[in-house]
């Protein structure tokens, strides 16, 4: 039975001093309700603002690309290095230890290979994202592409829609469409197209005149790292993504493609929040012993 003859009357009531009220530290963000934003915290670091995103759901397209053909054996190392996962609910499910206590970026668009024409997706239900307990959603949108633009804006119209009614943020992957220019203006368009249909974080890839795409898009940005390159191209790219104020990076193919995978995923965290020099970084690179 409740005690109610010791209910203490408070004391420490604050008077005169404001509640606090504290801000989000995503830009666009802090409208967002709390189960959204702390979805967003653990995907990225309340400290610096930044995320290093895990990438390896390429198999969903390609099958067992290399770096990719053996996850129990190649990604699931790395796991301790990244702040979030980004996967399909099958490698999840069947590869990635629950007890890893990392943030999930579930990729949830589906439905075409390499085999085919690309980019025919449709969106997973969202309430396989719930039970799997992902902080964000990955939806493909193809700007640019006439065969799928409207169908694959329509997916992350959905998944927005879905994922509002579940709490859980979206995040807008821009693919390139076939004819498309890899420039400002195109991935300008392509990022701003996806926040204003409701995406919360965007994926895009780094270009020249980058510092447009990120002012021009009201929600963080986050860079791919696209095809294999020297460790040393990869870091310049992703010191200059930061620069230009991504919000971090997605990185997959550089990372466990790269000869020192751990190594390679450390030298990117530390370009990524602590803004290290690609030097510097390349360096760490090369004093990092590969296990
Ligand atoms: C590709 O199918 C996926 O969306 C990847 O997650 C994305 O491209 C990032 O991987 P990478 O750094 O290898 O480009």
């Amino acid at each position: 039975m409740a005690d109610l003859d010791d209910i203490r009357d408070g004391k420490e009531y604050g008077i005169g001093v404001a509640q606090q009220a504290d801000g989000f530290f995503l830009k666009g963000s802090a409208h967002l309700d709390w189960g959204m934003q702390d979805r967003l915290s653990r995907i990225f670091n309340p400290a610096t603002g930044k995320t290093v995103m895990l990438a390896f759901d390429h198999g969903f397209i390609m099958g067992p690309t290399s770096g990719v053909e053996r996850i129990d054996l190649s990604i699931l190392p790395l796991i301790e290095h990244a702040d979030c996962l980004m996967c399909t609910r099958g490698v999840l499910r069947s590869l990635v230890p629950p007890t890893s206590r990392k943030p999930v970026c579930l990729r949830s668009d589906a439905g075409t290979s390499i085999m085919t024409e690309l980019n025919h997706n449709v969106v997973i239900d969202v309430q396989d994202a719930v039970r799997l307990n992902a902080s964000a959603i990955a939806v493909m949108v193809a700007v640019g592409d006439p065969a799928t633009e409207a169908d694959t804006i329509a997916n992350l119209y959905q998944a927005v829609d879905d994922g509002l009614a579940a709490g859980i943020p979206v995040m807008g992957v821009t693919a390139v469409g076939k004819d498309m220019a890899r420039d400002a203006r195109y991935f300008g368009l392509a990022s701003r197209i996806c926040a204003e249909n409701g995406a919360n974080i965007v994926k895009t890839y780094y270009t020249e005149g980058f510092e447009k795409v990120v002012a021009c898009c009201p929600v963080p940005i986050v860079i791919a790292g696209g095809k294999k390159l020297p460790e040393k191209e990869a870091l310049e790219l992703a010191y200059m993504a930061i620069r230009s104020g991504a919000a971090g990076v997605d990185m997959g193919r550089n990372v466990f493609q790269s000869e020192k995978p751990a190594a390679m995923i450390k030298a990117v965290g530390a370009v990524v929040h602590q803004g290290m020099k690609p030097a510097d970084a390349l360096q760490l690179f090369h004093d990092t012993p590969h296990p």
